[in-house]
This record gives structure tokens, C-alpha cells and sequence, in this order.
């Protein structure tokens, strides 16, 4: 065991979550925590990016089919249209000025673990669509998931973009699938985007930046840990390393220590050690074919009852009801 721990009380699931992953072996810490302020502004220029090319595969789908979406969308008394994991919302904008354009009866309520990001997209819908029903939920899935169900009284429309799934293995996937679905009544969908396996490479060069913004994006967790829990990383040391299994289709992104060294965090007494070259495992982003989708989607009860595909073919999104 290469790291000291002690018996510690935490002051938020942040901290404890932190001390888990740091005490690990391997190493890994969750990329929600990525996201804070300037998380969401790297997030934003890693969207811009010629390499990443998600978020313009997407953006295609949704300008193409926005008309067909929105009918799909509508319910005969109105809806709710509850986003998990917004982010700036650039994409949702052309599904929520389509349905605002048709007059349709409904609210959106994004949700996001980033309370800046939620600022800043309130802000920008009240600017631009000032009488749009627009209620945000800051919070993480699993938490706000619990509480949909309140969401009733109407039809409801969940909506994931930007294969945020993506983040999660296949067990904890089918466990946030099995979570939304058991909020779903018969008329409810789920509007889900799903990044798809493509040519190695161009997975690779979509997380690996020559400029360096999603290196930073990475290390955004260890400059987030040094201001929160007062610690003392040196991210210069640190190497962010990306690669790519075209079996199972996972993206792993790392941060590797380029020399032994310890690290301390104040605010939970904790010290950790590092040989040169240990890891920190920071995020996945795993890729899908439509039999994995299928898979998934049965695994929690859910039907794919309709498809949209970027023209390359290289990004979906399926749409899904209970079985
Ligand atoms: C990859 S970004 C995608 C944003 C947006 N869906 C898009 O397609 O542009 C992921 C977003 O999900 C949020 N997020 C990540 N993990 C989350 C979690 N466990 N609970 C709630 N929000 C989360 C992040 O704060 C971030 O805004």
C-alpha cells in the first residue's frame, strides 16, 4: 500500500469520494468533479475543437431532425422536458427555439451537478426566451432521478445529450438506465445521445488535444482538490494520458505521475504517495454499436422505438420507452 490513510469523518460525498480515490490502488477520481467554473469553460472550448467532434455529430442530428424530435417530444396536454447533465446547453437551444416557435405547452427543467453551469444557462434561456417555463435542479443523477418521479401530473421527456453516458461502465450505465426508466410512466420517453465505435484514431485525437485543453481539463480535478481541500499537487507533474480499446469501446483518460513525490491535503489530513509513473484514472468515455445500445436498453426494461444518425454515422440518438 503505497498510501497512508486514516480514520477520517467527511464534510461532503466530494471529500469522501476524493479520500477513496486517492487511497485506492489503482488510483482513479470520478470526472464530475471536473466541473466547476473553469471546468465548464474548458468543457466549452474542448466542444469547439476540431477534434471532438461529438458535439458537432450531434448538433448536426439535432438541426436536421429538430421538427421530428420536437413532435416526438409533444405530449396532447403539454410536457416536461427534464435535461440530466446540461452543461451550456448549446445543442438543447435548437429543440427548445423549435418548440417555443410551435407554441408548445411545456417546462424544462435541466439539471447539472455544476451550479455555475446551471447559472449561466438559466441566465442565457431567460435573455433569449423570457416568458420559456425554465426550472433548473442542481444535483448528481442518482439524486434528482429519485425525485422526478414527483414530475406526474403530465407527460415527461428525459433527455441525455452528449453521450454523458458515456461516463459510466456498462453495469453502472444499465443501473442509471434501470433508475430513469423506474421514473418513466407508459407515455414518458428518453432522449439519449450515444457516441458510436468509429476509427481508432479519431477517438484518440477527439481526447487528446495538441494544444493541451483536455490535458487541463483533466488536471482541472487536481487544481479543484488543491483549492477545496487545501492540497498541494504540482499538476506540471503530472502527464495526461489517453487510450483507446476498440474491443470494448472505452476511452480511458489518465493522469500519470512523471516522478515519485507526495501530496498532502490539509483538509483531510491526508497524505499520498506516488512512484513515478502511477496513475490517477479520471475518466471514461465509452463508444457504442446498436447491439450494445439494444443490450443496455434491455437490460433495463427499456425499447428503442426510434433512431437519428449524424451522416457520417459516427454519433446516434435513440430514442426509448418502457418495454
Ligand atoms: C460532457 S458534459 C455534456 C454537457 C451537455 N449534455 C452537452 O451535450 O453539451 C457533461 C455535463 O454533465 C454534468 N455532469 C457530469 N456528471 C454528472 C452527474 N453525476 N450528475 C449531474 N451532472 C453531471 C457536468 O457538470 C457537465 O455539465
Amino acid at each position: 500500500m503505497s498510501t497512508e490513510k486514516t480514520p477520517v469523518t467527511f464534510a461532503s460525498s466530494f471529500e469522501r469520494d476524493i479520500y477513496e480515490g486517492l487511497t485506492a490502488d489503482p488510483k482513479f477520481l470520478y470526472s464530475k468533479y471536473i466541473y466547476d467554473r473553469r471546468g465548464d469553460e474548458l468543457f466549452q472550448k474542448i466542444m469547439e475543437l476540431p477534434e471532438y467532434y461529438l458535439t458537432r455529430a450531434e448538433f448536426e442530428i439535432l438541426r436536421t431532425h429538430r421538427k421530428e424530435i420536437c413532435q416526438i417530444f409533444r405530449g396532447s396536454k403539454g410536457f416536461d422536458l427534464i435535461e440530466l447533465g446540461a452543461g451550456d446547453g448549446k445543442k438543447t437551444r435548437l429543440l427548445l427555439e423549435e418548440l417555443d416557435k410551435d407554441g408548445a405547452a411545456f417546462s424544462y427543467i435541466p439539471v447539472d451537478i455544476s451550479q455555475n453551469a446551471l447559472h449561466n444557462l438559466e441566465a442565457k434561456l431567460k435573455a433569449e426566451f423570457p416568458t420559456m417555463k425554465v426550472l433548473p435542479r442542481q444535483g448528481m443523477y442518482f439524486e434528482v432521478l429519485q425525485q422526478l418521479s414527483s414530475y406526474n401530473s403530465r407527460k415527461k421527456v428525459i433527455m441525455v445529450l452528449g453521450s454523458n453516458i458515456g461516463n459510466l461502465l456498462h453495469p453502472q450505465a444499465i443501473t442509471f438506465l434501470k433508475n430513469i426508466e423506474s421514473s418513466m410512466n407508459k407515455s414518458d420517453m428518453l432522449f439519449m445521445g450515444f457516441d458510436q465505435k468509429k476509427d481508432p484514431q479519431k477517438i484518440l485525437d477527439a481526447y487528446n488535444d495538441p494544444g493541451g485543453v483536455t490535458a487541463a481539463f483533466n488536471k482541472n480535478l487536481l487544481v479543484r482538490i488543491n483549492r477545496e481541500l487545501k492540497g498541494d499537487f504540482c499538476t506540471e507533474k503530472f502527464r495526461h494520458w489517453e487510450c483507446y480499446d476498440p474491443e470494448s469501446g472505452t476511452a480511458k483518460s489518465f493522469l500519470v505521475a512523471t516522478e515519485a513525490m507526495e501530496v498532502y491535503l490539509k483538509k483531510l489530513d491526508l497524505r499520498i504517495h506516488f512512484k513515478p509513473w502511477e496513475t490517477i484514472h479520471t475518466e471514461i468515455s465509452q463508444k457504442y454499436d446498436d447491439e450494445t445500445v439494444t443490450w443496455l436498453a434491455n437490460q433495463a426494461n427499456l425499447a428503442i422505438t426510434e433512431t437519428f444518425t449524424s451522416t457520417e454515422g459516427s454519433y446516434k440518438n435513440y430514442v426509448f420507452k418502457k418495454q
